[in-house]
């Protein structure tokens, strides 16, 4: 059975591939390898041993996904392709929104004239209003983003649920992962940031391996029991099963589901170096630094309807995140420039 992953060249995306081929599916890529590379289709060769089908190009290119969607019988499509890196949305909002909504709109589009309405949607917590309680259930208020990425995937979100709400042939699952981190074991995918990382856990890793001088913790005077910010991680691997998850819920149902993808465990800061000191032998050096505009204290999932509704909860804990991560950075201090 086979399924169109947009995006999969991309760190979750080929992270799913590993699953669906372990669960059976045949994935189908398309993407234009604007923040990936190639080399991570041919390593999830390397962990499978079954050779993936690959169209490079963009998601918005009607033509493409018309000619890839005449050749393959495809049961539903996973779209993870989109651009995801906050601050640079907010420096080139026309460009977020022209490439994250055009690619969902292209796809639904050829999806439907195909007769396959079935998606599942690369969602994410930053949906969340920033007001709500902790923790984040998918009945939470959702809206009053920080940032035009946030509001790109509130309106991918509605478009999905006005589409199966117009023909109710549609079954859409909107995904709302919290915060991915870790590797494949074999440490042969991983995270791939250009540049200076955002995100925490690839700056973690880049100390660690000296590649950069310390970490910066932004802001130790929060609500929190330490001060720094508390999130939900969740291993990459259990992420992409929650996509294997949303297929299976996806072929017995119609209309829109939205479930988050989290372990339901909040971790902050300095728990998370503490942690990733100790799971690998090796120092990471930070210094406490000003609050980052925009974040919140705390984020975390309530993962209860995931698991009753997809059978699906995540089985790695912070050492397997810490331990997985690390062993991608070690083995690929370059990441696929190696
Ligand atoms: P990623 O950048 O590694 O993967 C996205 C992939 O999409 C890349 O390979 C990129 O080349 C491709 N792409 C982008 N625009 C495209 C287009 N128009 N046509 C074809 N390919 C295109 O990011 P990721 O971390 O794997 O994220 C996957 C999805 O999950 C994204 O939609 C992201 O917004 C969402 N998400 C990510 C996180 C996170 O923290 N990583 C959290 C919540 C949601
Ligand atoms: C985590 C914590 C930081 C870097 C972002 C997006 C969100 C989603 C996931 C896509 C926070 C602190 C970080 C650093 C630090 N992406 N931190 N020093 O902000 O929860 O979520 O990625 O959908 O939309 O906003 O993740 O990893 O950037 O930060 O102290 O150098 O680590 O302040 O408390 P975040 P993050």
């Amino acid at each position: 059975m086979k399924v169109l992953v947009t995006g999969g060249a991309g760190y979750i995306g080929s992270h799913t591939c590993v699953e669906l081929i372990e669960a059976d599916y045949t994935p189908i890529v398309v993407d234009n390898l604007c923040n990936s590379s190639a080399k991570s289709l041919e390593r999830v060769k390397e962990i499978t041993g079954q050779d993936i089908t690959f169209y490079q190009g963009d998601v918005c290119d009607e033509a493409l996904l018309d000619a890839i969607l005449s050749e393959h019988e495809v049961i539903c499509a996973i779209h993870f392709a989109g651009l995801k890196a906050v601050g640079e949305s907010v420096a080139m909002p026309l460009e977020y929104y022209r490439n994250n909504l055009l690619s969902t709109l292209t796809l639904c589009k050829v999806l439907g004239k195909h007769g396959v309405k079935k998606i599942v949607f690369s969602s994410s917590a930053t949906v969340y209003s920033g007001d709500n309680e902790m923790p984040l259930r998918e009945t939470s208020k959702t809206g009053n983003c920080t940032n035009p990425y946030g509001w790109t995937k509130y309106m991918g979100e509605q478009i999905l649920r006005d589409i199966a709400k117009a023909d109710g042939e549609w079954s859409v699952v909107n995904l709302r992962y919290f915060n991915p981190v870790g590797a494949h074991k074999s440490g042969l995918i991983g995270e791939h940031p250009n540049g200076i990382p955002n995100n925490l856990m690839p700056f973690i890793s880049q100390t660690a391996i000296g590649k950069r001088h310390h970490l910066n913790v932004f802001g130790n005077d929060y609500p929190t029991h330490d001060g720094t910010g508390v999130r939900d991680y969740i291993h990459v691997v259990d992420l992409a099963r929650g996509h294997v998850a949303a297929i299976k819920y996806l072929l017995s149902h119609t209309g829109e589901g939205v479930f988050n993808l989290g372990t339901g465990t909040g971790y902050s800061v300095l728990d998370m170096v503490k942690a990733f000191e100790s799971a690998n032998g090796v120092s990471v050096p930070y210094e406490i630094a000003d609050r980052r505009p925009g974040d919140l204290a705390t984020c975390y999932a309530e993962p209860a309807k995931s698991r009753e509704v997809l059978g699906w909860q995540a089985q790695f804990d912070q050492n397997d995140m810490c331990r997985d991560s690390w062993n991608w950075q070690s083995k690929n201090p370059n990441g696929y420039d190696d």
